[in-house]
């Protein structure tokens, strides 16, 4: 596995970092899927993929603290995790609440260190509107209030070795700009695949000033693996039936126009998992790609996908082209926004 740097933090992260949201049930319990997930964790993290991503959030945390507890590299993971403060219907920044979400991590995932802190406010907005770009001046507005509270907690973390890097979860351009102006983050977390690029926007500004980007969600929840990019041949129930998700296969439809001569024979990847995975790292300011891996046989099929040549870096300002008009034609992002993604 490669290793690339995060930003100027000197911190190399491996190119995959193992997300936890969906390899198990929320509830400890005798679900099949969750032992395919935990041998998927143990192997990643035999084979040195030693970045976990989580969150309280997930109700999968249970079952990466068990791995964890009895795995000789435990000590060697670097964790990320996201901290939400202030939370859904909080008006202020409660530092006690931030510095709790990190001592209970801790303890969850038997760890010393977060190395990374992904921050993401929200607030008390209208939770329909979600993170939506209706919703960014009203969160743009109240960071000025997050900021001073957020910069002394965790720098007093920080100096108790408690966590390492400061990053920011802004979800909306306008609130990556204002993060990234603020000069608190070592970088920046947002969702990044070939539909969610809005970030390359910023990439400039990051370079700047130093810091570095880890992407999310590189199949954007599995809509660009094989086993979705055709959206007629889906099981009944799929998730990606759900009409929320219109928005994404036409924007795919678009796309498709300039990343099918790339997949297949004469194409530089032999499958949609293959290409949405080695697009996801397609920037070198990209140090890692956040993928849910479910089982060995995801984790194999993830570790031979970012085999071989990877795309020209002239794809990214292409398919950007179709996210914006896309972006400005609806006045959402590719995901139809609002409902918060971790519930997808
Ligand atoms: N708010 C947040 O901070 C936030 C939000 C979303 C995600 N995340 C993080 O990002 C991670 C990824 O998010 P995501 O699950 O939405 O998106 P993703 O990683 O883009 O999509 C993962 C899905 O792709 C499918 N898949 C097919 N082949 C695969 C392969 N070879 N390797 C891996 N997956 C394959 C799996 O579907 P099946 O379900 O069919 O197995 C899997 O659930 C999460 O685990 C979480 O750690 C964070």
């Amino acid at each position: 596995m490669q290793r690339r740097p995060f930003g100027t933090t000197g911190m190399e992260l491996p190119e995959i970092c193992f997300g936890t949201m969906r390899f198990a049930a929320q509830e400890p319990g005798d679900d099949p899927r969750t032992h395919a997930g935990k041998r998927a964790l143990e192997e990643a993290l035999d084979l040195g993929i030693d970045f976990v991503h989580s969150s309280y959030e997930y109700g999968t945390r249970w079952a990466t603290g068990e791995v964890l507890a009895r795995h000789p590299n435990r000590d060697r993971v670097r964790h990320i995790i996201k901290v939400n403060v202030p939370d859904w219907g909080e008006p202020t920044f409660e530092p006690a609440d931030f510095r709790g979400q990190i001592e209970d991590a801790l303890r969850e995932l038997h760890a010393e260190r977060i190395d990374i802190v992904q921050h993401l406010q929200r607030g008390d907005i209208d939770r329909r509107l979600g993170y939506d770009d209706r919703a960014e001046p009203r969160r743009v507005d109240e960071f000025d209030a997050v900021l001073d509270p957020l910069r002394e907690v965790a720098q007093r973390l920080r100096d108790e070795g408690l966590i390492g890097a400061l990053t920011t979860f802004p979800y909306t351009v306008g609130y990556a700009r204002a993060a990234i102006g603020s000069g608190a983050f070592d970088g920046v977390v947002a969702y990044f695949n070939l539909l969610e690029t809005e970030m390359v926007e910023v990439f400039d500004l990051m370079r700047e000033r130093g810091m570095g980007f880890i992407g999310i969600r590189p199949l954007m929840a599995g809509l660009l693996s094989d086993a979705r990019i055709d959206r007629t041949a889906l099981p009944p129930g799929d998730r990606m039936l759900e009409a929320s998700w219109d928005r994404a296969y036409d924007q795919l439809a678009e796309a498709r126009t300039l990343v099918d001569p790339h997949i297949g024979e004469g194409g530089i990847a032999p499958s949609w998992t293959s290409f949405a995975l080695k697009f996801s790292l397609i920037d070198p300011i990209l140090a890692s790609t956040v993928v849910s891996i479910n089982s060995p046989e995801q984790l194999h099929e993830a570790l031979s996908a970012l085999e071989g040549p990877r795309p020209d870096p002239d794809l990214l300002p292409q398919l950007h082209r179709i996210t914006a008009r896309f972006r400005d034609e609806h006045g959402v992002r590719a995901d139809g926004a609002g409902v918060p993604q971790y519930e997808r």
